[in-house]
């Protein structure tokens, strides 16, 4: 699907209720799944990639019941059933590599495939850690989807890991929950910490704590969680490309009501302060146009997915601004370091690749008259593109942008509303 963005290049104004946080509601999903009892959870995210979750929650057995509030009843997890059929992900690559950790304790076979940008996707650096735990697993190439697991008996092991990525640590400790005796994590740097805050909820015994910036999460097996009573907070990942708009339109105020306030979804808000913007803990502005920056490797797993956002500021500011450290970009839901550098490019604005990063040159002097995205089927790309495309005024054509709905359906509504946007929506063939 095309869509066609008229947008009168006024800024942004008013208030926003970000959707339910997508990692959290995937969590929220997986616990329930996972725990002996009846939960309920208020303000899920109603995304694509979440309604995949519910689906996978019904295929192993929980029964889910939707609405304003969803309630998952399940019986724990001794008791999940072996699907049926094969579990479609669709683009989700959370739910992918947790739920792989997942199927390890289902008796039987778990199969698992999703969309063409998610079976392009690693998934080897969850496999191997889960085979070192005994797990039985076979995947396309080694390494992408579809992959197979045959429910075993895990033992807890020890883990150093390399690449920092919340999803790798949450597939080993959800894995270690079936395992026996302990499972003990330590990762270069604190990553989301969603799965450790889902423990706490359920009333998982576990220990966390610090080695220098290295982070340790230990639990021990043969636990299983509580069921419990939760309301999402709003999604900062969603909240940041209005936040962004805001701060690259001097004169814009956009207010975000509800937004989860972790430090470590909170990397994007430190470099915007950074560039001059003002950021009181719930009101974006800027009273003059953004200053160039440079985000360095430490930053990044704060604000992994906030980095399309975040180019688009780049692309409004004045001066130069890198990003390094961050080639993890590249296994996304599409490669974003060369996605991102295609849609700035088509704004006429500089930009450069590097192998783990881009730089910006600022400035949005030389657009052309219509510009045009194409969303790679990654959700992020296509709201950059629609933001840059109200930052600058007139028109911009996003090409795949049904990909939106894979993390926040109501996208464009909020766009229309606080931008005062017009947006076509075009059938097309792909
Ligand atoms: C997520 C972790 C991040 C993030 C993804 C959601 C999660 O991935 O990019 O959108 O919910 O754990 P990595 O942990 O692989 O970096």
């Amino acid at each position: 699907m095309r869509a066609r963005l008229i947008a009168p290049g006024r800024g942004f104004e008013g208030v926003l209720v970000p959707p339910g946080d997508k990692s959290i509601s995937h969590r929220a999903v997986l616990f329930a799944l996972a725990a002996a009892g009846t939960s309920r959870i208020r303000n899920l995210s109603t995304a694509e990639d979440v309604v995949a979750s519910l689906r996978f929650a019904s295929a192993l057995g929980a029964s889910v019941v939707p609405g304003e509030e969803v309630v998952i009843e399940a019986r724990g997890l001794e008791y999940l059933t072996e699907p049926s059929s094969v579990i479609d992900v669709g683009n989700s690559g959370t739910l992918a590599r947790l739920g792989l950790g997942l199927a390890t304790m289902v008796p039987g076979l778990s199969v698992f495939a999703g969309d063409s940008s998610v079976s392009k996707r690693p998934m080897a650096r969850v496999i191997e850690p889960l085979r070192r735990m005994g797990a039985v697993i076979e995947a396309r190439g080694g390494d992408r989807l579809p992959a197979a697991v045959r429910g075993s008996r895990l033992v807890g092991r020890e883990f150093s890991l390399s690449i920092p990525s919340a999803q790798l640590k949450s597939a080993i400790l959800l894995a270690g929950l079936g395992a026996v005796g302990r499972t003990r994590v330590t990762e270069p740097v604190l990553t989301r910490p969603h799965t450790e805050e889902f423990f706490s909820t359920c009333g998982i015994e576990f220990e966390e704590g610090f080695e220098g910036k290295q982070h340790v999460v230990e639990v021990w097996g043969g636990q299983t969680p509580r069921a419990f009573d939760l309301e999402i907070p709003g999604d900062p990942s969603a909240a940041a490309f209005f936040i962004v708009g805001s701060v690259s339109t001097p004169g814009s105020k956009v207010s975000v009501s509800g937004m989860y306030d972790g430090k470590t979804r909170g990397g994007f808000l430190e470099v915007l302060e950074r560039m001059g913007a003002s950021w009181d803990g719930r009101g974006a502005s800027a009273t003059r146009a953004l200053e160039g920056t440079e985000v360095t490797p430490a930053e990044v797993p704060s604000l992994i997915d906030e980095l399309p956002a975040l180019s688009v500021a780049f692309a409004a500011a004045r001066g130069r601004s890198s990003v390094s450290g961050a080639a993890e970009l590249r296994v996304k839901e599409s490669d974003r370091i060369a996605a991102v550098a295609e849609m700035l490019k088509n704004f006429g604005v500089e930009v450069e690749e590097h192998f783990d990063g881009f730089s910006v040159n600022g400035g949005l002097d030389s657009v052309p008259g219509s510009r045009t995205v194409d969303s790679r089927l990654d959700h992020r790309i296509a709201m950059s593109g629609a933001i840059l495309g109200c930052i600058v005024g007139g028109e911009t054509v996003i090409d795949g942008v049904e990909t939106v709905a894979t993390s926040y359906p109501s996208f464009f509504d909020d766009l229309t509303r606080l931008a005062g946007a017009s947006v076509e929506l075009i059938q097309t063939q792909r």
